[in-house]
């Protein structure tokens, strides 16, 4: 073999700082991916994402040789680890795609050899591997097949790839023992499981952040609605009392992965996930519940709203299932015109400049709280449901 890892979606959230922190710890690494776009960034030293750290890495890896990004999937029969980390998606019945890992690995048959080890790290439907491991071995190839879920925080990628335990999964213990001799190059702790124990470990692991999430959002509503303030609530609740100091501030709460992998979770469960169904009806509530309470005191129809912050959390350019789009099309129906504005975000064309917003708007919503809108200076009232700000007005 002549490359270590091929990694099939390398060019993505999770396989670039995977394929980077790899090569930066010594292993050649092949980026195989379809967007030709992102590939020809990586080859020139440019992520095609926010992700804090990574680019100086990237740069090194690159000029070391030990980096390389590429469209063309013959790159896969010359790795000895094929790690496979493209998106999972659900349907539009909140189903996940149970094709997307498999017609992935059909494009990379031909190119499979005997001897390598597969690795899925894409989150997965509980059986996905299973189901793998008999396809490559109905293909008649000795390759060792693993579940290695990814589980780190966008935007903390470069740390928590090496401080994060890996939980490693196969049925067979040489796949067992030739993952973790994998993962073992960026960290030491290492938790074995059954694969359907680990594809369930990543469902459970970002459905309890939803929830944990959508109970934040329910009690601000309720303080909200009683006319009280539910971030003085939580501080003084939380105050030198550690068995509530986890209960998270509110706030949207999107993203690429947690609405969909609650839902792969409830699919799993015959749609019969009443506390996951609850979030979703609670954290995508939010900016409806939002813009409702604001109709009480405004006239929209008349007024000029401003978004500041469009990407789905603070310090990103990711704006995959943002509900600062999602309060942007409420407002869109209801209000004269909605301005937004991102720091971060570089894909959407519609984005004004900060002066413009603040200048236009008659009223602001913290979308996303980037830290550089807790201290710009607004003259109009501004909605801050996240707590950035010490003049927030309540909704
Ligand atoms: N984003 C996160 O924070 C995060 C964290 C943990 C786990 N995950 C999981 O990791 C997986 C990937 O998520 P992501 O956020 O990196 O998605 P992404 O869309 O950023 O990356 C996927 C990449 O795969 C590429 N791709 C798609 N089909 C391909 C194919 N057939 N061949 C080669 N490349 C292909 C895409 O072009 C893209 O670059 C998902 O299962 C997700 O649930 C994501």
């Amino acid at each position: 073999m002549s490359v270590d890892v091929a990694i099939i979606g390398g060019c993505g959230h999770v396989g670039l700082p995977l394929g980077v922190a790899l090569a930066d710890r010594g292993l050649t690494v092949e980026l195989v991916d379809i967007n030709a776009s992102a590939v020809d960034l990586v080859n020139q030293g440019v992520l095609p994402f926010v992700e804090p750290g990574a680019a100086e890495v990237l740069e090194n890896v690159l000029a070391a040789d030990r980096l390389h990004a590429t469209t063309d999937t013959a790159a896969v029969g010359r790795a000895e680890y094929v790690v496979v980390v493209i998106g999972t998606p659900i349907d539009e019945h909140l189903n996940p795609d149970l094709n997307a890992v498999h017609e992935t690995i059909a494009e990379i048959a031909a190119e499979l050899v005997d001897g390598q080890v597969l690795v899925l790290r894409s989150t997965v439907y509980p059986g996905v591997t299973a189901m793998v491991e008999q396809l490559v071995a109905r293909m008649g190839l000795d390759v060792d097949v693993a579940f290695c879920p990814e589980r780190i925080a966008e935007g903390k990628a470069m740390t928590e790839l090496y401080e994060l335990p890996q939980i490693v999964a196969s049925c067979s213990p040489r796949a067992l023992e030739r993952a973790t001799k994998l993962f073992r190059n960026l960290t030491h702790e290492v938790i074995f499981l059954e694969p359907e124990e680990a594809e369930l470990a990543k469902l459970f692991t970002n459905t309890w952040r939803y929830i944990r999430f959508a109970t934040a959002n329910q009690l601000f509503m309720m303080a909200n609605d009683f006319g009280l303030d539910y971030e003085r609530i939580r501080a003084a609740l939380a105050y030198n009392y550690p068995r509530a100091a986890d209960l998270p501030g509110a706030g949207f709460a999107a993203g690429p992965c947690l609405f969909k992998d609650t839902m792969q979770l409830a699919a799993f469960n015959n749609h019969n996930f009443h506390l996951g169904q609850a979030a979703v009806m609670i954290n995508e509530g939010l900016p409806l519940y939002v813009v409702a309470r604001l109709e009480q005191r405004f006239d929209l129809s008349e007024m000029t709203v401003g978004i500041l912050g469009m990407s789905f959390k603070a310090d990103s350019d990711d704006i995959r299932s943002s509900l600062s789009y999602k309060l942007k099309r409420i407002l869109r129906f209801k209000a004269a015109d909605v301005l937004c504005h991102d720091p971060r975000v570089t894909v959407d064309p519609d984005l004004v400049e900060l002066d413009e917003v603040l200048a236009r708007a008659d009223l602001l919503v913290i979308g996303a709280p980037h830290p550089m809108y807790a201290d710009v200076e607004i003259e109009t009232p501004v909605v801050d449901i996240w707590n950035l700000r010490a003049d927030g007005v309540m909704v």
